[in-house]
C-alpha cells in the first residue's frame, strides 16, 4: 500500500562522480521497480520527484541518483538528519508487468542497463539471483559504469560497453547485442535506461521479430506520481496509458516509441 511519510537522511554518498547513494528512515515494502515520490523541505525542492527504489533493508530505504539539474543538485548536498517527504512504493513494478504476460518463473535473465538505469534493475537483479542473472551494462564512459565491483558480484555474466572505450567494449549496448549476446538464450530482457537506448532496443526487438518477452521501466516525466496530473501519459497499442500508475514498467509488445 503506498504511504506517505516524513522521513530523515541516515547518509549521503558520492558512489561516483555526481553519482550518490542516499539512505533514508524507513522500511519500505517494495516490489523491484517500483519507486518513491521524494520531496525535501525548501521552497523550491518541495515539488516531488520520482526515483527508484534501490534496496530497503535494516529501517533504511536508498535511492541511486545522478545530477542532472536544480533539484538533483540540490538532493546531492543532503545531509544525515535533514528531512524528506517521501510517498512510496509507487507504480507497477516488473514482477507484476511480466505476471500481466503471463511471465512468473524465468530461469535466464538478461539485464540491460543505461547508466542510472541500474538503479531501476538492480534490486530485480538480487531478487532472482547470480545464478539467472546476466547484465550489459552501458554509459558514455567509465564514469557511468557505477558500482561496478559490487554488481559484478551479482550477476553470472558481465559485459561492458563505453561510447569512449575507456572501459569495456566500445560502443554501445546493441553492439553486444550483435556480437556476443543472443536474446534468443533467454526466457525475458528487462531494460532500464536513457529513452534513446532504449528505443534502440525496441526498434531492434521489432526488426527482427524476436520473440524473447523484452521489459522497460521507463523514466517518464512525473508531477505526482499518483496517477492525479495526467503529466505521465505513455502511448501503448492500447491507448494512453499513464507512466506512474499501469508503469513504469512495459513490455516491448505494448509500447509504442
Ligand atoms: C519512475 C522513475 C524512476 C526514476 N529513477 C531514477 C533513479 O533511480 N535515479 C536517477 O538518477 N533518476 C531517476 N529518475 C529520473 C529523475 O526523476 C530525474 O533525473 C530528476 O527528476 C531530474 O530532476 P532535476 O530537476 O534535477 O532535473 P531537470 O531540471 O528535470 O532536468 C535537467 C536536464 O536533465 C535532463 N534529464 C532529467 N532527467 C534525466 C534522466 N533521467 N536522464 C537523462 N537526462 C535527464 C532534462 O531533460 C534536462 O535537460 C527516475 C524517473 C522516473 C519517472
Ligand atoms: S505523474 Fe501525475 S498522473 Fe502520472
Amino acid at each position: 500500500m503506498i504511504r506517505v511519510f516524513e522521513s530523515s537522511v541516515v547518509k549521503n554518498e558520492e558512489v561516483a562522480p555526481s553519482t550518490f547513494l542516499v539512505e533514508m528512515e524507513g522500511k519500505v515494502d517494495f516490489e523491484p521497480g517500483q519507486f518513491v515520490m521524494i520531496s525535501l523541505q525548501d521552497e523550491i525542492s518541495v515539488i516531488p520527484k520520482p526515483f527508484s527504489i534501490f534496496y530497503s533493508r535494516d529501517g533504511v530505504f536508498s535511492v541511486l541518483f545522478k545530477v542532472f539539474g536544480g533539484w538533483t543538485a540540490r538532493f546531492s548536498k543532503v545531509k544525515a538528519g535533514d528531512k524528506v517527504r517521501a510517498v512510496a512504493p509507487c507504480g507497477t513494478g516488473f514482477l507484476t508487468a511480466m505476471k500481466r504476460h503471463g511471465i512468473s518463473e524465468p530461469n535466464n535473465i538478461l539485464f540491460i542497463a543505461g547508466g542510472l538505469g541500474v538503479a531501476s534493475l538492480y534490486p530485480v537483479i538480487d531478487f532472482f539471483g547470480k545464478s539467472k542473472s546476466s547484465l550489459i551494462f552501458g554509459g558514455r564512459s567509465s564514469h557511468d559504469i557505477i558500482l561496478k565491483d559490487e554488481i559484478s558480484q551479482k550477476v553470472k555474466s558481465l559485459y561492458i560497453t563505453t561510447q569512449d572505450g575507456s572501459e569495456g567494449k566500445k560502443g554501445v549496448v546493441l553492439d553486444v547485442l550483435f556480437d556476443e549476446v543472443s536474446p534468443y538464450d533467454f526466457d525475458i530482457a528487462l531494460s532500464c535506461g536513457p529513452y534513446g537506448m532504449l528505443k534502440a532496443l525496441w526498434d531492434f526487438w521489432i526488426k527482427n521479430k524476436i520473440n524473447t518477452p523484452l521489459f522497460f521501466a521507463m523514466e517518464e516525466r512525473m508531477g505526482c506520481g499518483l496517477g492525479l496530473c495526467f503529466s505521465c501519459v505513455i502511448k501503448t497499442q492500447y491507448g494512453p496509458k499513464l507512466c506512474c500508475t499501469y508503469g513504469p514498467v512495459f513490455s516491448h509488445t505494448e509500447i509504442v516509441f
